[in-house]
Parts: structure tokens; sequence; C-alpha cells
């Protein structure tokens, strides 16, 4: 069965393609929730469709709802049994922003990781412009493993990227 987590005010649950409609407009043309992502915004829904594809289906994308509003999204990616590792991508639309949500929703994420699906790192890369990101990470206890220069290449420019860590195993 398909998980569906809960906080004191979100709900998160696997995208569904009912809600690329919504999740287009959230998102459409918006360059600056994009500018520290591998993305560029869609200005098109069948982009939108496209990128929601779950194309690995071990990864999990969880569609985030406040009040029934789609608020963002979190996805596990390259989960790895054996080694018991995943590593995150998150996003939370700009007009929600800077309400708690993206650390309310990370820390749902890393207790299903960590008592549901049982690995014991959690691993994320961000731009080492990306502040908002660095900061919700430390709250939540990441370790900061130190910045790789120049090591991500967006459309014609390379960015310095943190590595970041949770070892439950601590
Ligand atoms: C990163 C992101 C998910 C954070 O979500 P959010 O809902 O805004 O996060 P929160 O409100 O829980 O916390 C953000 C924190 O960063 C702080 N912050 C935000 N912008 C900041 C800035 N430019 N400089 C310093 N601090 C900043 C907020 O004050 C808050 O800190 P606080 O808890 O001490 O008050 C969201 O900004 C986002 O989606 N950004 C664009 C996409 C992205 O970068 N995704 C992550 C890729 S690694």
């Amino acid at each position: 069965m398909k998980p569906v987590l809960k906080t004191p005010r979100l709900t998160l649950r696997e995208i569904e393609k009912k809600d690329i409609p919504e999740l287009f407009e959230l998102i459409k043309n918006d360059w600056d929730l994009t500018r520290f992502m591998l993305w560029d915004p869609p200005s098109d829904i069948s982009e939108t469709y496209f990128r929601a594809e779950n194309k690995n289906n071990k990864d999990y994308n969880f569609i985030v709802f406040n009040n029934k509003k789609i608020i963002g999204r979190i996805s596990i990616r390259e989960i790895d049994y054996t080694l018991k590792s995943a590593n995150l991508g998150y996003w939370v639309g700009s007009k929600f922003q800077s309400k708690g949500f993206g650390y309310e929703m990370l820390k749902a994420i890393c207790h299903f990781i960590q008592h549901d699906l049982k690995l014991k790192k959690i691993t994320a890369e961000v731009f080492s412009q990306n502040i908002a990101s660095q900061k919700i990470l430390e709250k939540m206890g990441f370790e900061n493993l130190g910045l790789h220069e120049k090591c991500i290449e967006k459309n014609g420019i390379w960015y310095d990227e943190y590595c970041f860590e949770l070892n439950l195993k601590k």
C-alpha cells in the first residue's frame, strides 16, 4: 500500500496524475524556485507530466498538501537497501516558503526513511548559495560534509555544492 504521511499541518502522499494541473500552476515559469535546482521551470504542462513520471519505480515521490492545497514536493531517490542509504530532493512553492513547511516535510520524510524503510543514511546535495535548504537540513541534524567546488553544471554555469548527510547509526 502507498504510504500517506501526516504532520500537524501537512499531508504527504505519492504523486497521482490528477495532481499535475495544480502542480503545474504552482511552478510554471517560476525561475526563482528552480534557481538552485537542476531543472528549469516548466512553461508547458507536458513538461510537468514528464517530470512527474516515476522513471525508477523504487523512488518515492511525495506531493505535499496543506489544507488540501499542493504546497510542494519531496522525493526519496537512489534508495539502496544494501548500503541502507537514500538521497533527497525537495521544493516548496514560492508563495508557501518561509512558513516552516520545508522543515516540517523534511522531518516527516526522515522519520519515514528511518522507521519504515529502515535505512541508516540520508544524503542531500545543496548549491552553496542555497541558504534556506542548508538551514532546514542543519535543523534536522544533517552534517555538512564539505564543499565540492564547481561540481554541478546548469545552463552553462558551474556551481559549488555542499554535501549533507544524516547518519542514523549514531
Ligand atoms: C529550501 C526550501 C525547500 C525551504 O522550504 P521553506 O518552507 O521555505 O523552509 P522553512 O520555512 O522550514 O525554513 C527555511 C529557513 O531558512 C531561512 N531562510 C530562507 N531564506 C533565507 C535566506 N535567503 N537567507 C537566510 N535564511 C533564509 C528561513 O528564515 C528559515 O529559517 P528559520 O527556521 O531559522 O526561521 C525552499 O526554500 C525551496 O523550495 N527553495 C527552492 C527549491 C530548492 O532550493 N530546493 C532544495 C534543493 S537542495
